[in-house]
């Protein structure tokens, strides 16, 4: 497909959750090195774990490659035993930090307010958020889609600076998609897509809500990305399990083909 979105870069990001030693993080990462090389026109991001990190980001120094977190804590440091600032991200080389992934809300207390403290402190460390939004089957089915996806995004964003925000990205991932088999159809992605985009207009004006892009996330694989990035209002990929095997990564990094 010939971009007919000149406005925003396609980003595929990777996911990699609770997987992977230190040892299997650098050989996945010198795969894709390798195999992504030259990749034009795409923006490629791996989350892998915290721990392997400072290696995956050491192994990426020469690559187009950018590194993302899982998750932050909102205090800069102190007495948090077990959690990870800002600073310390930003530190490592990391670019990115997914925020208010819907296993973090489901498993981790994760609430609109903690994920606005987040955001909040993933952009005074000039980290980009990718907020993670979306229904769950159920509210889906009593048709409350629409209306869950406004509130996550409203209070997830409530008082933080718009100009700011301009480098967040957002990942729309129906929560009976993920790791399920089940994707949304292209149609039902763009359906919520388009809403996302609207509020974004609303809220940060037309400029600035054109460039937003909106990732979308739930069983994402190489046999359907293609007809998901067709779709006018998704830009790009946010993959859970398919981001594990350096082949189905790279597949769906290069969908075009
Ligand atoms: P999945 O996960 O691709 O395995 O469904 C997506 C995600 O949770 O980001």
């Amino acid at each position: 497909m010939e971009n007919n979105q000149p406005l925003r870069e396609p980003i595929i990001a990777g996911n990699w959750k609770m997987n992977t030693t230190v040892h299997e993080s650098i050989r996945l990462v010198t795969e894709l090195k390798t195999r992504l090389l030259n990749t034009k026109d795409v923006e490629v991001v791996v989350a892998p774990p915290f721990t392997s990190l400072h290696s995956v980001a050491i192994a990426l120094q020469d690559s187009e490659i950018k590194v993302s977190a899982q998750n932050l804590f909102w205090e800069e440091d102190g007495a948090y035993t077990g959690e990870i600032s800002g600073s310390m991200l930003s530190d490592l080389g990391c670019e990115y930090v997914i925020i208010g992934h819907s296993e973090r809300r489901q498993y981790f207390q994760e609430t609109a307010e903690t994920v606005r403290k987040r955001i909040q402190k993933a952009l005074d460390f000039k980290l980009k958020p990718i907020l993670c939004i979306g229904e769950t089957l159920g509210e889906r089915e009593k048709k409350q889609t629409l209306q869950i996806l406004e509130t996550q995004l409203k209070e997830g964003l409530r008082g933080i600076d718009r100009q700011e925000l301009e480098t967040m990205v957002v990942a729309y991932e129906p929560v009976w998609a993920i790791g399920t088999g089940k994707t949304a159809s292209p149609e039902q992605a763009q359906e919520t897509h388009a809403f996302i985009r609207q509020w974004l207009i609303a809220h940060f004006g037309k400029d600035k809500g054109e460039k937003i892009r909106i990732q979308y996330g739930g069983s994402v694989k190489p046999d359907n990305i293609k007809k998901l990035m067709e779709q006018p209002d998704l830009d790009g990929a946010l993959v859970g399990g398919a981001s594990l095997l350096a082949d189905s990564f790279t597949q769906i990094v290069r969908f075009k083909e």
